[in-house]
């Protein structure tokens, strides 16, 4: 009887092994990159033809190689950048497996030039993990590697890889992501000839995100800044009002590293609370900083999730980070959103930080005549109900709503449904002042309701509250007590036609200052908007 287990041959183990690093070409593309940002590459290019199935090249100026590492890089678990366990704890280089350069090797037509002083250079080719050649090349300094005929020794994969667009699509997205890493590094990314990548390099993360996808979505973005114990969290933090359906972008990164971590971004997007309508996403870019001895790296094939000793300390905090980003009045949206004209408002990485001073606000303390800088106009309607929606939450959590007696009680009619509706929420009705009591058929009595200002309409805002409540309207949030406030904010604020005076117009300010989340409405529409001086003289012909 022949033996059941025998022990694979080298080149059977590493074609398995070349399994767990490159799945497709994005993957080749992504490891090959690393390695050009570890070598210290200032500028990195990527060409791809035929979505990569035909050939990946990946050329850097980075470090290069002499001939005895270019030999050795092709060696398993050869590495320059680890040399025993312990370097793992807080390593800052992407590679330390000594994996990815035999792994691809082993299952394409690979060949590597390279020259580490610009003089003499190697060029070693390899086909299906077999060396075929170690010979002179002549290249300035820095690395080439160009990877032809992907999986041909492997058809089964080969049949796997989607069309070319697919797999070059995958391919961006894999270099944006390092794009994103390193603003410091210049990168282009060309299919068939099509430059479909190219970013300079930048000091700004901003001019970045600007580089890569245009100033349609860098002007959505708020800076996110904050530090607690060894934890920082900064990066962007998209305007509440600007989230979308689909097509967000979220990117985590941790100690400089792309993660692929849902439960970061979810902690993130709960630093929204109810400023985002429910169903919308807004962008993320989170970089996290913290020590190496707090997050493994470690524990992913290609690397792409990270293990933290207190995940749930980093979920809290990137949720507190995002929160204070939304809070100061810099989330109000600019009017006109692009343009040159912001003056000091321009530039969203820089100088706005903090907040708005109060002067700037027409109605406070008169000064706004004086003022320069940009004004802010605010939604009256949807800075009410902002306002309204925070104090309804705490009145709905606490004690409940001071409510005021009716001299007359009311008789409301109301639909099956809305009768429903109304003995779900009683406990809920009565917290925010209403207190009901059925009658026979369909009517029933009103004897208190809340007064939340002077033109407040009780048995309206009533009547809407309940027929949205048995509508399913606000069915989106996820919290009843939430769903609730914001349905009863929306329908007790000042509508927006009402006539405001001074004093009532200063009154409202104020308390939209002293909101949490004082620059969207719980739809995520803004209650303010920030329109420059100088766009506001404009347009009354003034400049
Ligand atoms: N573009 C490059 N420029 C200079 N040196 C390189 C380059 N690419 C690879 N090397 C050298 O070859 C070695 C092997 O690269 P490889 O990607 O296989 O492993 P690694 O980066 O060390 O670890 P990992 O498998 O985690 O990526 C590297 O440690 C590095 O010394
Ligand atoms: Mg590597």
């Amino acid at each position: 009887m022949s033996p059941k287990i025998a022990v694979l041959a080298d080149r059977v183990a590493d074609q398995i092994a070349a399994g767990e690093v490159v799945e497709r070409p994005a993957s080749v593309v992504k490891e090959l990159v690393e390695n050009a940002l570890d070598a210290g590459a200032h500028e990195v290019r990527v060409e791809l033809e035929g979505g990569g199935r035909t050939l990946i090249r990946v050329s850097d100026d980075g470090s290069g190689m002499d001939r005895a590492d270019a030999r050795l890089a092709l060696t398993r678990h050869a590495t320059s950048k680890i040399t025993d366990a312990s370097d793992l704890i807080g390593v800052a280089t992407y590679g330390f497996r000594g994996e990815a350069l035999p792994s691809i090797a082993a299952v394409s037509r690979f060949e590597l030039e390279t020259s580490a002083d610009g003089i003499t250079g190697t060029r070693v080719r390899v086909a299906g993990g077999t060396v075929e050649a170690v010979e002179d090349a002549v290249r300035r300094q820095g690395t080439t590697v160009t990877v032809r005929a992907l999986f041909f020794n492997l058809p089964a994969r080969r049949k796997f890889l989607r069309a070319p667009a697919t797999e070059t699509r995958a391919a961006v997205e894999a270099l944006t992501v390092l794009a994103l890493a390193r603003p410091d590094v210049a990168f282009s990314l060309s299919s068939d000839a099509r430059a479909l990548l190219d970013v300079p390099r930048v000091d700004r993360l901003i001019d970045r995100v600007h580089g890569l996808w245009g100033r349609d979505l860098a002007d959505t973005l708020l800076p996110v800044e904050f530090r607690e114990a060894a934890l920082e969290v900064t990066g962007f933090a998209q305007r509440p009002s600007q989230a979308k359906p689909a097509g967000r972008k979220g990117y985590v990164f941790v100690r400089g590293r792309p993660i692929k971590d849902p439960f970061i971004l979810r902690a993130a997007e709960a630093g929204y609370r109810s400023t985002v309508a429910p169903g919308d996403r807004p962008s993320l870019l989170l970089y996290l900083d913290l020590p190496g001895d707090a997050v493994d790296v470690n524990v992913h094939p290609a690397k792409l999730e990270a293990r933290f000793r207190d995940k749930f300390f980093v979920e809290q905090m990137v949720q507190e980070a995002v929160r204070r980003a939304l809070v100061p009045l810099a989330a109000a949206a600019p009017i006109g959103g692009a343009g040159g004209e912001m003056g000091p408002w321009q530039g969203i990485g820089g100088e706005l930080g903090g907040g708005v001073p109060l002067e700037l606000f027409p109605g406070n303390g008169g000064a706004a005549g004086a003022t320069r800088g940009p004004e802010l106009l605010q939604d009256q309607h949807s800075a009410h109900e902002r306002v309204l929606y925070e104090g309804v939450l705490q009145q709905l959590q606490g004690d409940g709503a001071p409510a005021q007696r009716l001299l007359l009680p009311l008789t409301l009619d109301f639909t099956p449904p809305e009768l429903e509706a109304i003995d779900e929420h009683r406990e809920l009705l009565h917290r925010v002042g209403f207190e009901l009591e059925a009658l026979s058929g369909r009517s029933v009595i009103v004897s208190t309701a809340p007064n939340p200002h002077p033109r407040f309409e009780a048995a309206r805002c009533l009547q809407e509250l309940v027929s949205d409540l048995a509508g399913g309207r606000f069915g989106g949030w996820a919290n009843r007590l939430e769903r609730f406030a914001a349905t009863y904010a929306c329908r007790a604020a000042i509508k927006a036609g009402h006539h405001l005076d001074p004093d009532e117009m200063r009154e409202l300010v104020v308390r939209l200052l002293t909101a949490t989340l004082p620059a969207h409405d719980v739809h995520g529409r803004p209650t303010i908007v920030q329109l420059p001086r100088a766009e506001l003289e404009r347009r009354f012909g003034r400049s």
